[in-house]
């Protein structure tokens, strides 16, 4: 992005937490009653407790655990992922974890407008009750070149496509975070384009790999990584996938998300991880694994060619890997 890099992800590190230890940890939250979750992610050894226990969705997790989606790396330590965040509402740096928390995520309004038959607000407990929830497992790529992985709550967005009934003519969906101008201290930094904004096909959005995240880790979802709803599509650079979102516009026109309005030749529209397309200023070869450091090949669509690669069939004039 149009920053410095932080070099925090650079020390060295014990090695990731190998799955069969975090599902042992899962058993051990299944266990306990969500009042408790709070006090219980406290004693767990990779986590660092923020305020979720609060949530009230938080009796929906841990959700049943979808096995369908398997990856070849360990996960990533609950307390890497939830400490090394891009949210430029809080800060044009990676350690926003501590100043996210200001953010009032209760009572949370849902908008879905544009090109629906009935335009809809609800509050975002009422819609993540009527959704199907489950766990998946999968890779991210931050087109800045680090990787994770992590198990993430939440439903197929092709169940929000479905419960907003768009029009025939609507071709693509805008998303849009919140603008809490007292707990975001980014929105200050005028030259930014706020609200961050993002936008993906129909075909996109309905693609079975796409996710809106409710939840990580088996608990609702902490305010740093995009409480209480956030975009999840795992075979396109980290910036599409918009966090803590307010609005869901069906359009025919193609959005113009954040960064693409601040540097297209340098974040577009399409964002599809690809090794052999660098940045305009860096190579895209190799990406570094956020849980220890180590640097390791890069896939095309992040390894998730098999279910989205037809969707590009085609397009071979657009710009689909920047
Ligand atoms: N959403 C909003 N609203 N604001 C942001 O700054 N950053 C994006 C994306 N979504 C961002 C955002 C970028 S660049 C990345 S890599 C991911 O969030 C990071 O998600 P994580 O912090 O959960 O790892």
């Amino acid at each position: 992005m149009l920053i410095k890099r932080k070099r925090g992800w650079e020390l060295p590190e014990s090695a990731a937490t190998p799955e069969a230890i975090y599902r042992n940890r899962r058993n051990f939250i299944k266990g306990i009653t969500a009042g408790t979750l709070g006090a219980a992610a406290a004693t767990l050894p990779a986590g660092r407790a923020f305020a979720q226990a609060a949530a009230p969705n938080a009796d929906l997790y841990p959700a049943k655990h979808n096995d369908a989606y398997t990856v070849d790396r360990a996960i990533t330590p609950k307390a890497k992922a939830t400490t090394y965040n891009n949210f430029y509402e809080f800060g044009s740096h990676k350690f926003i974890s501590d100043a996210a928390q200001a953010m009032k995520i209760t009572p949370w309004t849902v908008q879905i407008d544009g090109m629906v038959e009935k335009p809809i607000e609800m509050d975002f407990d009422d819609l993540v009750r009527k959704m199907p929830l489950e766990e998946r497992v999968y890779r991210f790529r931050c087109v800045e070149a680090w990787a994770m992985t992590v198990p993430w709550t939440g439903f197929p967005m092709k169940a929000l496509v479905d419960f907003a009934k768009p029009t025939s003519g609507a071709k693509y969906i805008q998303m849009q975070t919140a603008e809490q101008k007292d707990t975001m201290p980014g929105l200050k930094q005028f030259w930014y384009p706020w609200p961050y904004t993002e936008g993906l096909t129909m075909a996109e959005a309905t693609n079975e790999l796409t996710m809106i995240a409710t939840g990580l880790y088996g608990e609702p979802l902490p305010k740093q990584n995009g409480a209480p709803l956030r975009l999840v599509t795992p075979w396109k650079y980290g910036f599409k996938n918009i966090k803590s979102i307010v609005k869901f516009t069906f359009t025919d026109k193609r959005p113009v998300g954040y960064w693409e309005s601040l540097a297209d030749s340098e974040y577009g529209f399409w964002a599809n991880v690809n090794p052999k397309v660098p940045h305009p200023r860096w190579s895209q070869a190799q990406e570094r694994l956020l849980s220890n450091g180590d640097e390791v090949p890069t896939q095309l669509f992040n390894g998730y060619g098999d279910y989205v690669a037809d969707i590009y069939k085609g397009m071979d004039g657009e710009k689909l890997y920047m």
